[in-house]
C-alpha cells in the first residue's frame, strides 16, 4: 500500500553484527560467513572493524561498516604480532565498542565474534546482545584449547624437548609437539589468550567452526559432548560456501598475472609454494628454499611476501636465481591463492599448514608438503599426514637436498600419486557437504533459523 493507506510494511530486515580479529586468516572466514548469511537469510550485515589492518568498505558495498577504535598502540601495530594485538584490543575495546554499538541503531539480532575477542563479548552481554563465536581453526584445535588446563595438569605442557614425540592419548593423533604452541610469546601469555578463548566459547550462544562434518567427525562429536552449548555447527569450508571473491578482504594486492603463467604450464605440473600471511624464516633458510625449488626441476609458483624473511621489508632473491628459473618458475608477492589451487596446472602445495590454506587445498584436491611453523599449524600438518593421508611433513632443518627430495616425493613418486588420489576423494566430500542437502548447508540453515528466532 501507499503512504497513509494503512497497508502492511514488510518486517524490518534482521541485522547481524560481525567482528573479525583483524588478521588475514581470521578476516577471510568471517567475511565469507557474513556473505553467506547475507545471501541465504537476506540478513543485513554490519562489520565492526578496526584501524589496524582496516578493511576497505568500498569492496563490500552490500555491508555496513562501523569503525571501532582498536586501542592498538603504534609500536604494537608496526610489529604486528598477533598475540600482542589480541591483548591490546582486549584491553582497550570496551568504551569504544560500547559507543559504537550504541550508535548502531539497527536493533541487531546477534553479534558474531572471533573467539579471541572476549572483551567484545563482555560489552555485548552488558547490553543484552547474544554472541555467536566463529572459530577460524579446526575442530581439533578447539578441542586442544579446551584441554589446555588438563595438558598442564598432566605435564604435557609446557613441553620438554625430550617429550616432543610422546603421544597425547587424550587427543589422538596428536603428539606433544603438535599441541598449540608458539615461540613468539611467553607460555604464560599464550595460556592467558587460550583461557580467554575458552571463556568466550563457553559464554556464547553457539559456535560455528570453519570445518565440515566428514573432515573431523570424531572431533566434532567429542566437542559437542564437551561443550554444553545450544549449537555447535560445522559450516565450512566457508570460502566454498560463499559466492564472494576473496580479493574483497585480502590485505595485500593479489598478483593475478600468475594465472596467465599457470595457463601455459602442463596439467598437474606446478608446485605452489606459500607460507601464509605471518610465518617467517631466516635468510639462510630462504636460500635453501630458493635453490631446493630450482634443483627440483619442477615448475613452481612461489609467494615471497614482504617480511617472509625475518626483519626484511622487501626480500631480495638470491643472485642467479632469476636466470635459473626462466620459464619454469615464477615468484610473486601475494597470490590469488584459491584461484591458484583450483588451477589445473597446480599439482601440489608446499604450505605452512595454516588452517585456511589447508582447507583451500583440501577443497581443490591438491596434496601438500607441510612445513608447519607454530600455533595450530603443527596439528593441521599432523592431520594432513596421519589422518587424511593427503600430504607429509617436511621436518627438521631446511636444506636444499631435502627440499628437492620432498618435491620429487610429492610430484613424481607413487606415494605422492596415492596422496593425490586420497586428496581427490576428500575433494568430493567437500563437494558433497556443499550440495543443497549437504552437512554444511544444513549447518548454515540452522544458523539462519537461530538468528531469525531471536
Ligand atoms: C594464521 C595461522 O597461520 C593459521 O594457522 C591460523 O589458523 C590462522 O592464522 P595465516 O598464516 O594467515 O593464518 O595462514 P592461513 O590460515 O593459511 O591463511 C592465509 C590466507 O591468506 C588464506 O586464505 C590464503 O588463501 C590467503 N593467501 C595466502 C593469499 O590470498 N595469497 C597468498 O599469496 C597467500
Amino acid at each position: 500500500g501507499g503512504d497513509g493507506d494503512g497497508g502492511e510494511k514488510p518486517p524490518p530486515q534482521r541485522r547481524v553484527l560481525v567482528f573479525p580479529l583483524p588478521f588475514q586468516g581470521h578476516i577471510d572466514p568471517m567475511m565469507h560467513l557474513a556473505g553467506v548469511l547475507h545471501a541465504r537469510g537476506g540478513l543485513a550485515i554490519t562489520v565492526l572493524h578496526t584501524r589496524f589492518n582496516a578493511l576497505d568498505p568500498a569492496l563490500h558495498p552490500e555491508f555496513r561498516f562501523v569503525p571501532v577504535p582498536d586501542g592498538v598502540p603504534a609500536d604494537v601495530a608496526a610489529e604486528g604480532k598477533i598475540i600482542d594485538v589480541i591483548l591490546a584490543m582486549n584491553a582497550a575495546v570496551h568504551d569504544a565498542l560500547a559507543s559504537a554499538l550504541a550508535e548502531e541503531d539497527g536493533g541487531a539480532a546477534c553479534l558474531v565474534i572471533d573467539a579471541n575477542l572476549l572483551a567484545v563479548q563482555r560489552v555485548a552481554r552488558e547490553i543484552g546482545l547474544p554472541t555467536v563465536v566463529l572459530r577460524t581453526g579446526s575442530a581439533a584445535c578447539l578441542r586442544c584449547f579446551l584441554a589446555y588446563p588438563m595438558l598442564h595438569e598432566k605435564g604435557y605442557l609446557p613441553s620438554q624437548e625430550s617429550q616432543l614425540y610422546m603421544p597425547v592419548p587424550e587427543l589422538p593423533p596428536l603428539r606433544v609437539r603438535d599441541l598449540f604452541q608458539t615461540k613468539i610469546s611467553s607460555h604464560e601469555m599464550l595460556c592467558e589468550v587460550i583461557a580467554r578463548i575458552n571463556e568466550t566459547v563457553r559464554n556464547s550462544s553457539g559456535v560455528v567452526i570453519n570445518t565440515f562434518e566428514a573432515l573431523e567427525p570424531a572431533e566434532l562429536e567429542k566437542l559437542r559432548g564437551e561443550l554444553d552449548l545450544p549449537f555447535l555447527l560445522a559450516a565450512g569450508p566457508l570460502h566454498k560456501l560463499s559466492s564472494k571473491k576473496t580479493t574483497g578482504s585480502s590485505l595485500l594486492h593479489q598478483d593475478k598475472g600468475c594465472i596467465d603463467w599457470l595457463d601455459t604450464q602442463p596439467v598437474g605440473s606446478v608446485l605452489y609454494v606459500s607460507f601464509g600471511s605471518l610465518a617467517a624464516m631466516d635468510s639462510g633458510e630462504f636460500l635453501e628454499v630458493a635453490w631446493g625449488l630450482v634443483n627440483s626441476g619442477h615448475p613452481f609458483l612461489w609467494v615471497v611476501r614482504p617480511k617472509l624473511v625475518q626483519d626484511c621489508d622487501s626480500v631480495a632473491l638470491p643472485e642467479g636465481f632469476e636466470d635459473a628459473i626462466k620459464g619454469r618458475g615464477m615468484v610473486i608477492q601475494w597470490a590469488p591463492q584459491q584461484e591458484v589451487l583450483a588451477h589445473r596446472a597446480v599439482g601440489g602445495f608446499w604450505t605452512h599448514s595454516g588452517w585456511n590454506s589447508t582447507l583451500e587445498s583440501v577443497g581443490e584436491g591438491v596434496p601438500m608438503i607441510c612445513r608447519p611453523n607454530a600455533v595450530d599449524q603443527m596439528m593441521n600438518a599432523r592431520y594432513v599426514e596421519n589422518v587424511w593421508g593427503v600430504g607429509f611433513e617436511l621436518d627438521g632443518e631446511l636444506e636444499r637436498g631435502k627440499i628437492q627430495n620432498a618435491v620429487t616425493r610429492l610430484m613424481d613418486e607413487r606415494e605422492g600419486a596415492e596422496m593425490r588420489e586420497r586428496a581427490e576423494v576428500l575433494r568430493r566430500k567437500v563437494a558433497e557437504c556443499l550440495e543443497s542437502s549437504g552437512s554444511s548447508q544444513i549447518a548454515v540453515d540452522k544458523f539462519v533459523s537461530y538468528i531469525l528466532s531471536l
